[in-house]
């Protein structure tokens, strides 16, 4: 019971990383805020979870609703004590030319300005408690990815972000950190691979691209997250953890 009637607000918390966010903390006890933009999805994982949760709808690229779901929180649970931006999209494969300046923008509104936006409205909250702000980048950002420009430096943005915000808020004992998955076994990397002329063939090769041999599953990605909302990690701030399974070794 490591977070034991502390609250969790987790973005994109109805499917995929989200999903194992929301299960580890609430089998650890918390009180957990399923945000999602699709209700019945975050409405059904509520109803499976072992301890108090809410289901909140809001799309994250729409600055009032981000601003709602946190508010709609901490007037269900009474506070709020980690906050994890996780909802995020990945365009289909495309080269630079193949996407348009504004479609960049689309993109940089659900996986960047999103987690800014989260953390603005939550700041007055985390204050209270000194919670922790978790931000989920991807190995992505340091390491880029083909046919992902728009996509990587949108997880660049977040983890630079994450650095920044750190030392802001260390005054006020909030501590931030991003992690930097490789591959994980979500419905983001499935519907991913189907854009791929062969997606079994592309989802094998995923795999093989981590020395550990397979993807992550979602709730080992929750546990990383665990750990850095809790005071095991109580000296880490402002650090992006690649869990990698050593995918960035062996140059
Ligand atoms: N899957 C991976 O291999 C991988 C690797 C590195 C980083 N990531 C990052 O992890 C995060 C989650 O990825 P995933 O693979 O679990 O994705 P996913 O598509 O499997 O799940 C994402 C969840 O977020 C929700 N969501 C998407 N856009 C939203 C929006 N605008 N507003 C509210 N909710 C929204 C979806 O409804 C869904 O429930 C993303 O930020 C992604 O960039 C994933």
């Amino acid at each position: 019971m490591r977070f034991s009637k502390r609250v969790v607000l987790v973005t994109g918390g109805a499917r995929g990383i989200g999903e194992g966010c929301c299960r580890v903390f609430s089998k650890e006890g918390a009180h957990v805020s399923v945000v999602d933009r699709d209700l019945a999805a975050a409405e059904a994982l509520v109803d499976a979870l072992p301890h108090p949760a809410v289901a909140i709808q809001a799309d994250v690229s729409i600055e009032s609703q981000v601003r709602s779901a946190i508010a709609r929180t901490v007037e269900h649970f009474g506070q709020l004590d980690c906050l994890i931006n996780n909802a995020g999209i990945h365009p289909p494969d495309t080269p630079l030319t193949g996407m348009t300046p504004e479609q960049v923008v689309d993109v940089l509104r659900v996986n960047f300005i999103s987690t800014y936006a989260a953390c603005y409205y939550a700041l007055e909250h985390l204050k209270k408690t000194k919670g922790t702000i978790i931000n989920v980048s991807s190995m992505t950002a340091v390491l880029g990815q083909r046919n992902s420009t728009a996509y990587a430096a949108s997880k660049g943005a977040q983890l630079s972000f994450t650095k920044s915000l750190a030392l802001e808020c260390a005054d006020f004992g909030i501590r931030v950190n991003a992690i930097l998955p490789s591959n994980v076994d979500t419905p983001l990397m499935r519907s991913w691979a189907a854009t791929l002329p062969d997606p079994d063939a592309a989802l094998d090769r995923i795999a093989s691209l981590q020395p550990l041999g397979r993807m992550a599953d979602i709730e080992e990605i929750g546990r990383t997250c665990l750990f850095l909302a809790t005071d095991d990690s109580s000296f880490i701030t402002g650090q992006g953890l690649q869990v990698d399974g050593g995918a960035s070794l062996d140059y």
